[in-house]
């Protein structure tokens, strides 16, 4: 867990981010602790530190892991990006959660190829060498598996890591989809693409012909450097706002069709049974969800005092145009501010200043996209879905904090 101290000095003050600027006496307190807390003092031994490295590790004091549950098939399941540890909006690559269905191929660049056939006028094999050679783009998004949250539904969890965690936003670049499209010629009777990828399973997904020509990505960099292999070495798909499984890793495949494929990824999985007994299919768009990071689920209050709340929203629709934060069970609510920067379809960092003064409370987030849809209640969210589905829960995340300072979810 961080460090919190400088978070917990008491604040005098009314707890409004204005009156937090402008009041010195909390800066006084945050500084004042630090002092107090040792002295810093040159007259310590003076010997030489470690030799750089050529490929840099975080500090040894830094544990923050990604969460894994390993079943019997271990190739095939989550591991969830530790939200509670996060800052600003980007995750970092090395803990960047991961869904897999069949176990991460080793593939060599030389040897990989991707091949852009079916309903075309010039089919093409492009070599690794031909895609870099090819004009950038980098864009700044989240992805997000359409079963996170999925226990939320019926079964909450105790952590925002577990809650949220098959959640990252990363920086990617690479070659935009239309330019390759373009390049082997479209016919007009292809609706759709079928994207496929080199891993055990070949997991492929149907993809609608007017998303592969809007603003889909065939990444092979994530924040500068080449995608890992976990994350999809040396390609994968970044289709911006779409559910995860859509972002095909390990690239290899695509194919002009004109109908959609009906795979396994989109009849059995990936799609949410109404309690009517139909099911929902291609429901792509990741919906505006939100959640609170800190204080989260296992955190400890170690008293009364000023903190800082803070937490994650974004909207596969666009920006994300306001988050509010209840403080009182959802009776009232107040405007957090936006820490910058703010991007279409990524992550975007709220906070709110906030005094606790040791009573029993519960905090909620909600957020508004661009587009004026709110994130809606739990109850609502189950009230128009049922409890059938694992996917797509975007409902309001309660924690609640206990008078002893534990922070529990509120609805486990
Ligand atoms: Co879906």
């Amino acid at each position: 867990m961080k460090d919190r101290t400088a978070k917990d000095q008491p604040d005098s003050s009314k707890p409004s981010r204005r009156r937090f600027l402008k009041s010195g006496a909390v800066l006084a307190g945050v500084l004042g602790a630090c002092a107090d807390s040792g002295n810093v003092s040159d007259s310590g031994p003076r010997t030489l530190g470690d030799i750089p490295s050529p490929y840099g590790q975080r500090s040894t004091y830094e544990k923050s892991v990604r969460y894994t549950h390993l079943s019997d098939t271990p190739e095939a399941g989550p591991s969830r990006t530790p939200l509670q540890d996060s800052y600003g909006i980007l995750t970092p690559s090395s803990l960047h959660f991961e869904r897999h269905h069949s176990g991460v191929p080793t593939i060599d660049p030389s040897q990989h190829h991707l091949l852009i056939h079916g309903m075309v006028d010039r089919p093409l094999v492009f070599t690794m060498e031909e895609i870099l050679r090819l004009p950038s783009v980098s864009r700044i998004h989240f992805i997000e598996c359409s079963g996170n949250s999925g226990r939320e539904w019926t079964t909450p969890e105790p952590t925002v890591q577990r809650t949220h965690g098959m959640l990252g936003c990363s920086e990617w670049t690479g070659v935009s989809l239309s330019l390759l499209l373009s390049e082997v010629g479209v016919q007009s009777e292809a609706k759709w693409i079928i994207a496929e990828g080199a891993d055990g399973c070949k997991l492929h997904r149907s993809i609608p012909m007017e998303k592969a020509m809007d603003n889909i990505v065939i990444a092979y960099a994530q924040n500068g450097e080449a995608i890992r292999p976990e994350q999809g070495y040396p390609l994968r798909l970044v289709v911006p706002g779409w559910e995860g499984n859509t972002h095909v890793k390990w690239l290899r495949r695509i194919k002009a069709v004109d109908q959609p494929y009906m795979g396994r990824e989109e009849t059995s999985k990936y799609t949410d049974l109404m309690p009517d007994g139909k099911a929902r299919q291609f429901t792509f768009v990741m919906e505006a969800k939100s959640v609170i990071t800190f204080p989260s689920g296992r955190d400890k209050l170690p008293g009364p005092g000023f903190y800082e709340i803070t937490g994650l929203a974004w909207s596969g629709r666009g920006l994300i145009k306001s988050v509010e934060i209840s403080i009182d069970g959802g009776q009232s609510w107040q405007e957090a501010q936006f820490q910058e920067p703010r991007h279409p379809v990524a992550l975007t960092r709220f906070r709110l200043p906030w005094r606790w003064e040791g009573q029993e409370v519960t905090l909620r987030s909600r957020c508004i996209d661009e587009t004026g849809y709110v994130q809606p209640s739990r109850e609502a969210l189950i009230e128009a879905r049922g409890l059938n589905t694992r996917y797509h829960y975007n409902g309001i995340t309660a924690w609640r904090v206990s008078s002893d300072g534990s922070v529990q979810n509120a609805y486990a």
